[in-house]
């Protein structure tokens, strides 16, 4: 039997890495993400690229239609597409409210509701990635972390109304990952290097996470390896939320 997985967010950063995992795991993809780049994963009769916006309405249903068109089943769908904005509660707009919660939070729940019945049938697995800034407070995230704060709680929601069903529904919490996502806030950042001095100074093991290591976290949660694991919030942190 071949393992399927929807992964949303597939064509950079941490979501390129999963797909990655996944392959190696032996998983058949559907890889979605708004950049024409994801085509660049296309594999034949493995990974299937569709490039979309998973905030259209017709997204999440199409492409779950499509994983189980193509492969039959599906066993796991990780919600990874997201956006940042580090803004001031002052300066943050009704639009950028609407923008962030139109990405980071409501495809969440359409994706998993599209997905379901599948991995009803299939006893599979939702892996959400939220952030740190879904559990702690970090100043000048106030709606990014109200998004991530959100994730965090559909998990632990969803957890328990499917387990009677069989499937597990985790999340993980990066810190501060070495991708384009903290490149481009740092870019943006009037003084980019004091930026990066601070965020590093935040995490105690003094570096980012590599997209690979929470990649890897991910296919964790989806793997048997993590059977006895629903609700959990693993975070993959560099120690940031124990200090
Ligand atoms: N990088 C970090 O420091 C960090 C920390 C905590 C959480 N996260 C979360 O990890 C996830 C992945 O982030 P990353 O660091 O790999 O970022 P990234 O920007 O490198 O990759 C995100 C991918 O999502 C895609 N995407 C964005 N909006 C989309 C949309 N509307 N429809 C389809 N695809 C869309 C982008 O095109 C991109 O390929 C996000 O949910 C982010 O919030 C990242």
């Amino acid at each position: 039997m071949v393992l399927t997985a929807v992964v949303t967010g597939a064509a950079r950063g941490i979501g390129r890495c999963v797909v990655t995992r996944l392959r190696t795991a032996g998983y058949r993809v559907v890889a979605v993400d708004v950049s024409p780049a994801v085509s660049e994963l296309a594999e034949d009769g493995w990974v299937v690229p569709v490039a979309a916006d998973v905030s259209a309405d017709a997204t999440p249903g199409a492409v779950v239609g499509r994983a189980v068109a193509e492969f039959g089943r599906l066993d796991l769908l990780v919600n990874n597409a997201g956006r940042f904005l580090r803004r001031p509660i002052l300066e943050t707009t009704d639009d950028d409210f609407d923008a962030v919660f139109a990405v980071n939070v409501r495809p969440v729940f359409r994706f998993t509701r599209a997905a379901l019945p599948h991995l009803v049938g299939s006893r599979g697995c939702v892996v959400n990635t939220a952030s740190i800034s879904g559990l702690v407070g970090i100043a000048n995230q106030s709606v990014y972390a109200m998004t991530k704060g959100a994730v965090v709680q559909l998990t632990r929601q969803l957890a328990i109304e499917c387990a009677g069903a069989g499937v597990r529904v985790n999340a993980v919490a990066p810190g501060a990952v070495d991708t384009e996502f903290m490149a481009e806030a740092r870019r943006a950042d009037p003084d980019p290097a004091a930026s990066l001095a601070v965020t590093l100074g935040n995490h105690p093991i003094g570096r980012m996470s590599t997209p690979d290591e929470v990649a890897r976290a991910i296919v964790f949660l989806a793997s048997p390896q993590s059977s006895g694991i629903t609700g959990t919030i693993l975070s993959v942190d560099g120690g940031y939320i124990a200090r």
